[in-house]
């Protein structure tokens, strides 16, 4: 039999999603849920950010979420611990906590990017900067995003031209892979193979990522639209949870159970199960107190 081919899952749950939750969970709760999400065998997990808790509140406490991560006997080495960081202030902090990778962000959008971060794309590229080069000299592995990419919710359309410029910044500076971010969800399939083609005349297609939210539905059909032309790094947030605090009506990430459920349909091979993982997103959503945001989790809970 020929051997599945591998789609790497980026679960950003712990973070994406649940820096746009109105209800802050405790640490304790945050770590239960990435200990259930690593035991669903997801391997790299966004467990943390590393920005200032006066932005974005829910975030307070990452240090001691990674802390107590690490020191877990539930601990496994195949597992990355992931957490967000804006700047050198940010990196110190993950560092302290014994992050495995962290990840810069920027965008393709100026105003996204001053309401986002309060500078410019270019200014963010100069913070952005330092912390690849300590980052390097202590051998941690920095993935970069670019937010906005299908469109901005403050200037409309965005220049792809933009995004090869920006996603090129990161990867010269030493990002080991680019996440496209559709902070809002406005891409739809032609777009985003239009989008992913014109990277890859100028980029690997392996060192990039898709990280789709679904406000308008549309996150799957893009997936699909991205692995047809060679992308095999998805990120999505169990039960659909999260959005963007800076980007007003932006909804959740794709759900990570409707992804797993696709790619099983697809013939890839995602190592992840997916009834656990159904059973993780509908006991977090009973925790946030919200509506399971995965049509796959509520199909399969449905079926029990
Ligand atoms: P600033 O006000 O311009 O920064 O914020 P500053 O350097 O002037 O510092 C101001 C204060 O913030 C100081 O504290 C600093 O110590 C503190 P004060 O003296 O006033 O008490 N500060 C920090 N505190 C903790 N951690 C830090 C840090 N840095 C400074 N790292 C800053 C700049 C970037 C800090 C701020 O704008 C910020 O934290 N923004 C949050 C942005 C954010 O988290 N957005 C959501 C994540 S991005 C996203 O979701 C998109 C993505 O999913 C992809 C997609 O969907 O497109 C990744
Ligand atoms: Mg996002």
């Amino acid at each position: 039999m020929m051997k599945k081919e591998k789609i790497k899952i980026v679960e950003v749950g712990a973070r994406d999603g649940l820096q746009n939750e109105k209800q802050e969970l405790s640490v304790e709760l945050k770590v239960e849920l990435i200990e259930r999400l690593a035991a669903c065998g997801l391997t790299t997990i966004e467990s943390g950010s590393f920005v200032s808790p006066k932005w974005v509140p829910q975030m307070a406490g990452s240090d001691q979420v990674l802390q107590q991560l690490n020191a877990s006997p539930k601990r496994s080495k195949a597992v990355k611990y992931a957490a967000l960081t804006p700047n050198l202030q940010g990196l110190e902090g993950a560092l302290a906590a014994n992050a495995d990778e962290v990840a810069v962000f920027t965008a393709a959008s100026d105003v996204f990017t001053q309401k986002n971060i309060n500078c410019t794309v270019q200014q963010s590229l100069e913070r952005i900067r330092p912390v690849l080069d300590h980052a390097r000299t202590v051998g941690l592995p920095v993935r970069g995003y670019v937010s906005t990419v299908m469109g901005c919710p403050y200037q409309g359309e965005v220049d792809v031209n933009k995004v090869v410029d920006v996603a090129q910044a990161l990867l010269d500076m030493g990002c080991y892979e680019i996440s496209l971010g559709d902070t809002i969800g406005v891409g739809t399939p032609a777009k985003t193979q239009q989008l992913i083609r014109t990277l890859a005349m100028h980029l690997p297609m392996s060192q990039l990522a898709v990280h789709f939210h679904d406000t308008y539905g549309q996150a799957l059909a893009n997936i699909y639209a991205a692995l047809e032309l060679g992308i095999r790094t998805v990120d999505s947030s169990v039960a659909g949870l999260g959005g963007c605090p800076y980007a007003k009506g932006a909804s959740g990430n794709v759900a990570t159970e409707d992804v797993v459920y696709m790619l099983n349909g697809l013939g890839y091979d995602s190592s992840v199960d997916l009834q656990a993982l159904a059973q993780t997103g509908a006991w977090i959503s009973e925790q946030l107190n919200r509506p399971n945001g995965s049509k796959a989790g509520l199909a399969i809970a449905a079926n029990q």
